[in-house]
């Protein structure tokens, strides 16, 4: 590594399992990232990452270890990202913060503000509840410089940066007693790699269901991120798409007052100005996942109906990458600093 280069140490708690993954081999090739040390969960086995992840690393990497305290400790990272099961982060993060290192956490452990709604939604209480009006939301682009020197850091869920993205711009435009309704759809990674009926192969190939319809932990997040109250009008239902990765979400909005396609298209090309991975499609174009998976981008379309008053917009995310992993490196490159391009291009 060029000596001239500021470096940070950095570790992953989770590595091994699938957004874990795609971070260690984005930080991997990062030239301002260091990798101190890897971890599986304390019950897990200490292998190299390569053998672990054949096909996301060839070469021989760092070994990942099962999770101990004390090892990471011992590994003296600066920064420690957190791919690991909200309940997990909630309990580790405060910890590595009172050393000193700074936590960007993939899990949703710190992205409600408010802990009964945190409660609600994923049914523990929050044993630091102190640290989530401080957790920076990182919706990258939308994140202003919040994310500069930012000790804690909460990336968005999959499902909220595909809607957050493409209604964000917008917002101030839409009709306040009109649902707006998100329908979108998922990859079956967006459940991780655990072992679930619901998510076998029989269960899911040339399948296609919808879930969590009277109710999904990530509608509180994006009414939290969209500063609507709970019980605005506002419809979220996920569906599971019999593909691995990649996300989609369509999305049926009314404005307040007609639209035209020159001045829509404007709103998004000035609010993603500057953001090198997020695009905008001309009016009528829609995006589909092909064109984002595997990779750190994001691509939204539009399309106006009736004269004007109504839009559908459709936004596409990797939901292990934008949707997690490479999130987390945009994030974790704007805390400290460095190009937000570095280590994703
Ligand atoms: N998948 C997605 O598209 C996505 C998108 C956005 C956010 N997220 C969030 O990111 C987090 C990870 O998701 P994932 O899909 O990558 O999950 P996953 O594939 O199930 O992997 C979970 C990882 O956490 C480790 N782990 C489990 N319990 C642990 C413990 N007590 N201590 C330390 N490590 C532990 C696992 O180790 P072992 O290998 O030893 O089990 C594994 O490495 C979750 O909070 C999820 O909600 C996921």
């Amino acid at each position: 590594m060029d000596s001239d280069v500021r470096t940070v140490r950095v570790a992953v708690v989770g590595a091994t399992g699938y957004s874990g993954a795609e971070l260690t081999v984005l930080l991997a090739r990062h030239r301002q990232a260091e990798i101190s040390s890897l971890f599986s969960s304390e019950g897990g086995k200490s292998a190299p990452f390569s053998r672990l992840h054949p096909a996301l690393a060839a070469r021989s990497g760092p070994g990942v270890r099962p999770f101990r305290l004390e090892a990471l400790l011992e590994s003296a990272p600066d920064a420690v990202f957190l791919a690991t099961p909200h309940e997990t982060s909630a309990e580790l993060a405060p910890n590595l913060l009172e050393r000193g290192m700074s936590v960007i956490d993939i899990s949703a452990a710190f992205r409600l503000k408010n802990p009964a709604v945190f409660e609600a939604a994923y049914g523990f209480a929050h044993p630091a509840p102190q640290l989530l009006t401080e957790a920076v939301y990182g919706l990258t682009e939308w994140s202003g410089d919040r994310l500069l020197g930012a000790r804690l850091v909460a990336n968005p869920g999959c499902y909220p940066t595909s809607v957050l993205l493409a209604l964000k711009p917008i917002l101030d435009l839409l009709a306040p007693a009109i649902p707006v309704v998100c329908d979108s759809k998922s990859g079956t990674s967006g459940a991780g790699k655990k072992a679930d009926l619901a998510f076998s192969f029989s269960e899911l190939s040339e399948n296609h269901k919808a879930y969590g319809v009277s109710g999904h932990r990530h509608e509180p997040e994006m009414l939290q991120e969209l500063g609507l109250a709970p019980g605005t009008p506002f419809s979220f239902v996920p569906h599971l798409l019999p593909i691995v990765r990649g996300m989609l979400s369509t999305i049926h909005v009314s404005f307040a007052a007609p639209q035209t396609a020159e001045d829509l298209f404007s709103r998004f090309a000035a609010a993603y100005a500057g953001s090198p991975f997020v695009s905008v499609r001309p009016h009528g174009e829609m995006p589909d996942v092909r064109s984002v998976a595997n990779t750190p981008n994001a691509a939204i379309g539009f399309c106006l109906r009736d004269g004007g008053r109504r839009a559908v917009l459709v936004s596409v995310i990797d939901n292990l990458l934008k949707g997690a992993a490479s999130q987390a490196v945009q994030n974790f490159n704007r805390v400290f600093g460095f190009p937000e391009t570095e280590g994703l291009e």
